[in-house]
């Protein structure tokens, strides 16, 4: 693999389906996998077979369909549960068991009423039995952003030398800071001899809205696997947005890294998904928001009129987007009025706009947006006023 190679793993239909509201049936699944793939995805988590039937069925006919990206199925460190998700993956070309165990003391203790070699133990158990059943397996430490290193890189080692191809290393409650998860990935470069045979993957929670900051520490520090969402669902306050980590690659080519991920798709992706989930998308989202390529205030209204890189990083072309817009309202000035009123083929000089200007103002200070009906109607009225005046 190209070592600038940045995997993109999707976990939409896992990870994002967990949202309340968010269930999707068999059929859903498989058209957003399917456009998951034409995204260009390189894995689609496509569900957690063991959780029920109808997550099996979705797993089994996501199998059936893709034929490019490796699908992938979660499962506890419990042979059962990775006895399912091979029987789910069983059609698919390129299948992955995704398999893992908490690793922090709050789930070593509080949830396994265990010790740290127990753990180890069944960390190392779990990846063996995956083993049996595909050569593609990746291994989770759930909650490795609480787990101190030490211990991390020895169940690292261990599962890698159990056959574990993929080390996942959760933020499950999104609460590293982007150094301190940075050097956590350093650590394990730097401290696991065997890390070289496994691929790097982060997957991190926004519960305080780091997860994309953190994917990108993680990947800058020698992750090679960004696992993400569209529009950044999941639970609590979402996973790593997959917009936002494939624009940030994009847009920073100082970094030197790409992914596999058609840009261009990826509005069309978001609102299939916002669509297809019932979960509308915040207006000021990256990337995907309604205003992400809005302008409203005079200042950057103008600048924006000028030049539109002024306040524009990202052409909304290369991400799918409508064209920028210039939104009229009581903070506009005159730039965007004569912009928005020539849209609408009405010709007017700088001293027609002055006086016009007088008459949007008081408009705007009532109305929360001005629209082209009102524009229309001023200028009409505008007009009017001119031709009775001579
Ligand atoms: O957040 C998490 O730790 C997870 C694992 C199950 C991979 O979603
Ligand atoms: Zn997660």
């Amino acid at each position: 693999m190209n070592p600038n190679k940045i995997l993109i793993f999707d976990t939409t239909l896992r990870d994002g389906e967990q949202v309340p509201g968010c269930k999707l049936n068999t059929k859903e699944k498989v058209g957003l996998a399917l456009e998951l793939e034409n995204l260009g995805v390189d894995i689609i988590e496509a569900g957690f077979p063991i959780s029920s039937s109808g997550d099996f069925e979705s797993v089994e006919a996501i199998s059936k369909i893709i034929k490019n990206s490796i699908v992938c199925g979660l499962s506890r460190a419990v042979e059962k549960d990775i006895e399912v998700a091979a029987a789910a993956l069983k059609y698919a070309k390129r299948p992955r068991i995704h398999t893992g165990i908490g690793t922090s003391d709050y789930h070593i203790k509080s949830k396994f009423n265990a010790t740290q070699n127990e753990i180890l133990a069944r960390a190392i158990q779990c990846v063996k039995w995956a083993r049996n059943f595909t050569d593609d397996v990746e291994f989770y430490a759930e909650d490795a952003g609480r787990t101190e290193n030490e211990y991390l890189a020895r169940v690292i080692e261990a599962v890698i030398k159990a056959g574990a191809t993929t080390v996942n290393i959760p933020d499950t409650t999104g609460y590293c800071l982007p150094h301190e998860y940075g050097s956590k990935i350093a650590y394990l470069v730097n401290n696991v001899p065997n890390i070289d045979k496994a691929v790097i993957s982060c997957h991190c929670h926004n519960d305080l809205g780091l997860a994309t900051a953190n994917s990108i520490a993680g990947v800058i520090s020698g992750a090679k696997q960004i696992e993400c969402t569209i529009n950044g669902l999941g639970e609590r306050a979402g996973n790593t947005s997959l917009e936002e980590v494939v624009m940030v690659i994009k847009q920073h080519k100082e970094l030197n890294f790409y992914t596999n991920i058609n840009a261009r798709l990826l509005n069309p992706m978001s609102r299939q998904v916002s669509d297809t989930m019932r979960m509308p998308v915040q207006p000021n989202k990256a990337i995907v928001g309604s205003n992400a390529f809005s302008h409203s205030s005079g200042i950057h209204q103008d600048g924006f009129l000028k030049d539109s890189q002024t306040y524009e990083i990202i052409n909304p072309d290369e991400v799918g987007a409508d064209s920028s817009k210039i939104i009229l309202t009581a903070r506009s000035g005159r730039s965007a009025l004569a912009y928005r009123f020539q849209n609408l083929g009405f010709v007017f000089d700088r001293n027609d706009i002055d006086a016009l200007y007088q008459e949007f103002e008081k408009v705007a200070d009532v109305k929360k947006e001005i629209v082209d009906s009102d524009l229309k109607e001023l200028a009409t009225t505008y007009n009017n006023s001119i031709a009775v005046s001579n």
